[in-house]
């Protein structure tokens, strides 16, 4: 049982009143700072309701309509709520005075203090804490705000949109003050505010029709040589969106300030996006290629949220995958179109699926689009981002991508400047794209049961080959439990299929063609030249078609046939990762499995011998092992520790069976190693590869050699020497970190990545590594990426955190109260480390729950306390 009250989607009703504009007035003083809102406030019917405003923490100094202050019998104030009754039945101007102390404001939410700069994070509701305001989303609002602080430790001040006017005080020489104004109606959500002493790099960018737009990146002083690639990348996606979507930016400057304390990654609130300083700051020496793209693929986010989520918004928080599921899969098109489209699938399906599958197997399982929830805070999860981005790459399949091009196009200038849900997106994209509804190919209202149904869905397949007619029968099947009600419907399932011949593997048989899987059985009929003796290789949910686990009767020959053979790169990686699975498994089973062993190595050195024709970050792909997370989805009974050593123990056997290739490979990769990302990120990423296999096959020079690149090269090449050493737990290990330590030390950014390497290898001195990393003084507990980089490493720490007899369960329980006394976001997000506990073996499983009751018994924020009460449900 929940003890929480949460909010239902079924009870939305639409907000009584019309807010078209609001006046704000922020006065920074030395320790409280003054807020004065004036808003415009209009009746949307004759008949009388009270006004309801949300506000925590907030000193309410006065309260006036139309020029006359309130008495104490006119309105009702709670911990988060402020009530005005019977407010005029025509249009009125309410003036709320008040003060905030963003000095101790801990939760980095609302107004808080960054390294002595003042910035603001609304998002989803922290606009509550800055002033008493109807804080949801469907209230759209013109902002006019006015800045006014000391110049010498505000010298920047900055809000949404335009600047109209900056000068000092005339009775204060040391005041001066700004405003500026926003043209478009945005939710309070979107509002920002930063204040501090910031370095301003500054670009130009000029639109497809002319249009000069100031670019602005706003650091702290020292961090200005770091932001040419977040420029470079800004840049591309303003490109790509005019190019894509037609979709031009509409304001004259882009305004991006990295802070260090920042909950989340990055936040698109309107012309002035707020950035987590480590997707802001980076360049080869500091940052990874994948971090790089990262960097590249968040600047692109939230700026692809100008237009979906900024411009037409949600109509409550119910609605949230609307903007995030679309833009989530704006930024993939995005990355797919810049660099390889085929790795890019591979690298989101595996997110998806070491992630997403493994929220919706475990106790905060929830649809794409929810039906409650108690603290939306804890609903940004990757359900509503990759799987809401999983359904709108579907949709796009099944329309075809011109005319779903025109259907986007449709929804953008529908819903311009409203605020919409997923069915209005659904139908307008429908609408858009065909021109009468009945030529869509697929049943729409099947395809939304993927928002409303959590879980996700399984699919059978078996085939039956019919040799005297050379007819390829293939039977699918969804399993739907048709004893349960509403939770099993009929999905609608695009399946990309394909298939080969056996003897002339490098043609497949039949084009990639497309199968609507939108009943609960269907048979699909290939016909396969005559000249074929055998039944052809079946290539299905190429491209990774739909966000579903099948299972078939496909061979393990056919798998390998398919790992070595097949022309889209997800089928053939997803094989070998299959095969991998396999082996996993029977090895800790203890289950003989030798044959497939060997014939999976031999597929692995006929790859290697192949790179001319393979992209080496491909291959560095087809050879990573399966995810922890997938590897744990595939037993009842979760043994933590033995999948840890048995996959480890897979990896050194590969390593020394496949050395001498390795050998050969890694001396015709190293001419291209040091070209400027993303040129030679495939050599980088295979000599990563070779390297982790070398040293964890014992090779003393290559070990030798991870130390020595330490100090002189690029981040990707500094951290795959790293990850090579780092399950050796070493003298090479100790020595290569404190080495990158010495050098990162003053680097905050840089840095995290060191504790949470310190953190996640192994050693033997279980939790006092961790202690001391918590007090080392470069530790910051104010800053998430920190206490990420720390506990997240730890939960990582297979054979630290999960063994020591609870020891090291009951230590992150106590250190994620610690963290919500300061910060509940960071701390309930946390709190999943602990969510797979009943999946555990009996003695994990009942050290896990010790030690979430620890947590549930002890005084935590509500965002927390959901949270544990949905893992231990
Ligand atoms: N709107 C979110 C950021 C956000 C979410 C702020 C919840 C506060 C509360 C932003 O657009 C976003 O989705 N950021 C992601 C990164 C993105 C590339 C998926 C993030 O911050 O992790
Ligand atoms: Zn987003």
């Amino acid at each position: 049982m929940l003890t929480q009250k949460s909010i239902k989607l079924a009870d939305y009703i639409s907000y009584p009143f019309l807010i078209p504009s609001i006046n704000l007035d922020f006065n920074i003083g030395k320790d409280s700072v003054g807020v004065q809102s004036s808003m415009i406030i209009k009746p949307k019917s004759t008949e009388s309701s009270n006004l309801i405003l949300q506000g925590c923490q907030i000193n309410l100094l006065s309260i006036s309509i139309d020029g006359n202050e309130l008495n104490s019998e006119e309105y009702s104030i709670t911990d988060n709520e402020l009530i005005i009754y019977n407010p005029p039945l025509l249009e009125f101007e309410l003036k709320i005075k008040s003060q905030i102390d963003p000095f101790s404001n801990t939760s980095l939410e609302g107004l808080y203090l960054s390294s002595g700069m003042l910035t603001t994070q609304c998002e989803a509701e922290g606009f509550r804490r800055i002033c008493y305001h109807p804080d949801r989303p469907d209230v759209l609002s013109i902002y006019k705000v006015r800045i006014e602080a000391d110049k010498a430790v505000y010298p920047i001040l900055l809000s949404n949109g335009n600047n109209k006017y900056s000068g000092k005080l005339n009775n204060n020489n040391q005041r001066h003050e700004i405003i500026w104004e926003d043209p478009f109606p945005k939710p309070c959500y979107l509002f920002a505010l930063v204040a501090g002493e910031l370095n301003l790099v500054s670009d130009k960018y000029i639109t497809n029709s002319g249009r000069l737009i100031d670019i602005k990146i706003y650091v702290e002083s020292g961090d200005e040589k770091y932001t040419q690639h977040a420029i470079n990348s800004l840049k591309k996606a303003m490109q790509w969106d005019e190019d894509k979507y037609g979709l031009e930016y509409d304001l004259d400057e882009y305004k991006i300030v990295a802070v260090r304390h920042f909950n989340m990654g990055a936040m698109e609130n309107k012309g002035l996006n707020i950035f987590n300083s480590k997707l802001v700051l980076a360049d080869s020496r500091t940052a990874t290629d994948d971090e790089l793209e990262r960097v590249e693929s968040v600047i692109a986010h939230e700026y692809f949220h100008n237009w979906t989520g900024n411009r037409i918004t949600c109509r409550d928080w119910f609605q949230l995958s609307l903007k995030e599921g679309l833009t989530v899969f704006r930024d993939q098109s995005f990355t797919a179109d810049l660099h390889s489209a085929g790795l890019k699938r591979i690298e989101d399906v595996s997110f998806l699926r070491n992630f997403q599958f493994a929220e919706d197997q475990g106790p905060t399982s929830h649809a794409v689009k929810p039906n409650e929830y108690v603290a939306i805070d804890n609903f940004y999860t990757t359900t509503i981002y990759e799987k809401g981005a999983e359904l709108i790459r579907m949709l796009e399949l099944l329309i075809g991508q011109e005319k779903f091009m025109n259907g986007v196009n449709n929804y953008i200038k529908t819903f311009d400047g409203k605020a919409a849900t997923t069915e209005d997106f659904i139908d307008s994209v429908i609408k858009g794209a065909y021109s009468e509804e009945k030529n869509c190919t697929f049943d729409v209202e099947k395809f939304q049961n993927w928002y409303y149904k959590s879980g996700t869905p399984e699919v059978q397949i078996s085939q039956e080959w019919d040799s005297t007619n050379s007819i390829l029968n293939v039977f699918f099947e969804q399993k739907i439990d048709i004893s349960s009600t509403n939770q099993n419907k009929e999905m609608v399932i695009p399946i990309l299929y394909s298939c080969y011949s056996r003897e002339k593997a490098c043609q497949p048989i039949e084009e990639e063609k497309l199968l609507v899987l939108d009943k609960n059985k269907r048979k699909l009929q290939i016909n396969v030249p005559s000249s074929e003796r055998n039944a052809p290789v079946l290539s299905i949910f190429r491209g990774f078609s739909s966000p579903v686990r099948w299972k078939s009767d496909l061979s393990i020959d056919d798998y390998l046939f398919l790992f070595l053979n097949d022309n889209d790169y997800f089928t053939r990686w997803d094989s070998g990762q299959l095969l991998m699975r396999e082996i996993i498994k029977s090895r800790i089973k203890k289950e003989e499995n030798s044959l497939l062993e060997d014939r999976f190595i031999l597929a692995i050195k006929q790859s290697i011998k192949h790179l001319e024709t393979n992209d080496p970050f491909f291959l560095s792909t087809l050879l990573t092992i399966p995810g922890f997370s997938e590897l744990e989805a595939l037993f009842e009974n979760v043994d933590p520790i033995t999948i840890y050593r048995e996959s480890l123990s897979f990896q050194i056997s590969i390593g020394i069976k496949i050395l001498q290739d390795l050998r050969i490979l890694s001396k015709n990769i190293l001419l291209n190693i040091n070209q400027t990302w993303p040129l030679g990120k495939g050599e980088r990423k295979i000599l990563g590869t070779i390297w982790s296999f070398l040293a964890l096959a014992g090779d003393t020079k290559v070990k030798r050699n991870c130390v020595d690149s330490i100090a002189n090269s690029s981040m990707t090449i500094v951290r795959a020497a790293l990850d090579a050493l780092k399950p050796l737990d070493s003298n090479e290990t100790k020595e290569a970190s404190y080495l990158f330590y010495d050098i990162w030390k003053d680097n905050p950014v840089v840095l995290d990545s060191w504790f949470a390497y310190e953190a996640s290898r192994p050693s033997k001195q279980g939790i006092d590594i961790i202690e001391n990393l918590l007090s080392h003084p470069k530790f910051d507990w104010k800053a998430p990426n920190a206490i990420r980089a720390v506990l997240g490493g730890f939960s990582k720490n297979i054979e630290s955190f999960h063994s020591l007899e609870g020891q090291g369960y009951l230590f992150m329980a106590e250190k994620i109260i610690e963290v919500d006394k300061i910060n509940p976001i960071t701390a309930s997000r946390m709190v999943k480390v602990f969510s797979k506990w009943k999946t555990y073996i009996e003695l994990n499983k009942e050290e896990m729950h010790t030690a979430i009751l620890k947590i549930n018994k002890a005084n935590i924020s509500s965002n927390t306390r959901e949270m544990v009460e949905l893992i231990l449900k």
